[in-house]
């Protein structure tokens, strides 16, 4: 079975969030299960600035924004991948500086509707042909709204291969105006309610909905919950009548890649049968000390509660933003924070920070390695977010022994087992769950977390059978190979 995947991210090379880490894991675990995979992702500066065995594969013209566009394809194999990658070329849409989607002063980038149509037309042509890569995809597997005009150019297209369409965010749907539309040539009448048009605008990722063969999303619990208007985001209409073809499949996590036993950027390897408890201390010794914390060993029982994410609404930092000073003017703990993004929460934290010094570590940015360490050396996970499609670190702060504490939503809800007195006794808890979004319900959990901490052997107990969960993607790989051959031709 041939699969082409078609994304705006893939780590290591591209990575803004969780989107980039499945791009990686997913196409791997299913290499390994015999299906022959290639990702294809738009030729970045980033990007391009990685790689050095290219070769071209051929020549396109694509319409853009009453333009047409020459585009080159390019072909590499990189070993950090795994599977082979091909690029969609076309350097005054794609060679800039900054994110994948923004400029470096933060905001959209002017055109992503141009640039974002024009390398799902690419790819389209590309999945469609023989000709050029001597390899046509039985199905080509399309993520979130950059890619959601995608199954709709295969519609348009003779003997196109068939679509899988997952949405890994239901919040960024890729709207964008009527003038646009008409800039781009898209076929008039996919300007209907049953088409691409959304209250006035159009979405690319209802393109996706309405086009693909099948849909998916990351979670069976975020599956359902998209289809109700409160996690809808105007879609849950559009969704239910399409629900025949809407699946949640799980995602997984890269065992390789979060790995405490042999994560390179740990100071300190453990795992479930070599001295997780040592492991975790000192890698929360050096935690502390990279922030500029020293303690004494004997001063380490005081628990280290972490956060990391994008700085948004959907992590639910309003929340953690209130809670802070309460925690920390009641609890003997500390608090490591790694995130970025709205500058108002940036700013709130930061002033908190200012408040709390050596107690609320913050680091505002992006660091890989801090991520890794921040999972290995702190005791408890936060992740009160308020909507969570999936959700990944909950799952890396499991295999590292670190129980996560969430909201019950989505992902959350299918990976985490609250802390009850019937599950610690059945060795089914593997962390702690709030089940409304506020303060005090989350205070409360966090106030039961502390509680327990206190007692080692119970506590012990929750981080080994935390540790134990396999949340590896082979399962899920399964689901999706099932998936592919149900609307493969
Ligand atoms: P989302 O995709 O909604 O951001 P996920 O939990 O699925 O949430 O994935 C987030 C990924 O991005 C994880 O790999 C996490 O470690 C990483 N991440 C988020 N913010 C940062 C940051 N500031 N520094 C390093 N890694 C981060
Ligand atoms: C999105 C979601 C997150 C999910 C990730 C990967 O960014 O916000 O919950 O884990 O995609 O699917």
């Amino acid at each position: 079975m041939k699969i082409l995947f078609a994304a705006s991210e893939a780590y290591p090379l591209v990575k803004t969030g969780g989107l980039g880490d499945v791009i990686h894991a997913l196409p791997r675990a299913l290499h390994q299960q015999g299906v022959d995979v290639r990702i294809i992702l738009p030729a970045y500066r980033l990007v391009l600035e990685q790689i050095s065995n290219l070769r071209i594969a051929g020549w396109l013209q694509v319409q853009g924004a009453g333009r047409l566009h020459e585009i080159r394809i390019l072909e590499t194999t990189d070993q950090r991948l795994g599977v082979p990658l091909l690029l969609v070329d076309a350097p005054n849409l794609f060679d800039r500086p900054g994110s994948p989607y923004l400029h470096p002063d933060g905001y959209n980038w002017h055109d992503n509707a141009e640039r974002f149509s024009v390398f799902s037309r690419a790819v389209a042509q590309v999945a469609s042909s023989t000709g050029m890569l001597d390899w046509k995809p039985d199905v080509v597997h399309a993520h979130d709204w950059q890619t959601g005009l995608l199954p709709a150019f295969l519609k348009l297209i003779p003997d196109a291969p068939a679509s899988v369409y997952t949405i890994h965010n239901l919040s960024y749907s890729g709207i964008f105006s009527h003038e646009e539309f008409a800039q781009l040539h898209l076929p008039g009448e996919w300007w209907s309610a049953d088409a691409l048009e959304f209250f006035g605008n159009f979405s690319m990722l209802k393109g996706g909905i309405i086009f693909a063969d099948k849909v998916t999303t990351v979670s069976p619990t975020y599956a359902r919950e998209i289809q109700t208007p409160g996690f809808g985001y105007g879609f849950d209409g559009v969704l239910r009548s399409h629900d025949h073809k809407l699946r949640g499949i799980l995602n997984g996590i890269d065992q390789e890649i979060w790995n405490p036993a042999t994560d390179p950027h740990l100071p300190h390897h453990y795992s479930l049968k070599y001295h997780y408890l040592a492991g975790k201390r000192n890698n929360k010794k050096a935690l502390l000390k990279q922030l500029g914390v020293e303690l004494k060993d004997e001063q380490l029982h005081t628990p280290l509660l972490g956060f990391i994410g994008r700085l948004v609404e959907q992590k639910g930092v309003d929340l953690l933003l209130q809670i802070i000073p309460h925690i920390l003017d009641n609890h003997d703990v500390r608090l490591v924070i790694l995130g970025s993004g709205e500058k108002h929460f940036e700013n709130a934290l930061r002033e908190l920070a200012a408040l709390y010094p050596q107690r609320l570590l913050l680091t505002l940015g992006y660091s890989e390695e801090l991520a890794h360490r921040i999972e290995a050396g702190a005791d408890l996970f936060l992740m009160p977010s308020r909507f969570e499609p999936c959700g990944l670190n909950q799952m890396y702060s499991l295999r590292y022994g670190t129980p996560p504490l969430v909201h019950q939503v989505g992902g959350l809800a299918d990976t985490v087992v609250d802390a009850t007195q019937e599950n610690l006794k059945n060795n089914t808890a593997t962390g702690f769950v709030f089940y409304e979004p506020s303060t005090g319900a989350m205070l409360h959990a966090i106030e039961r977390a502390l509680d327990l901490y206190k007692k080692p052997a119970s506590w012990h107990k929750l981080m080994r059978t935390a540790m134990a969960q396999d949340f590896g993607w082979n399962k899920s790989a399964n689901e999706y190979i099932r998936l592919y051959e149900e609307v493969g031709k």
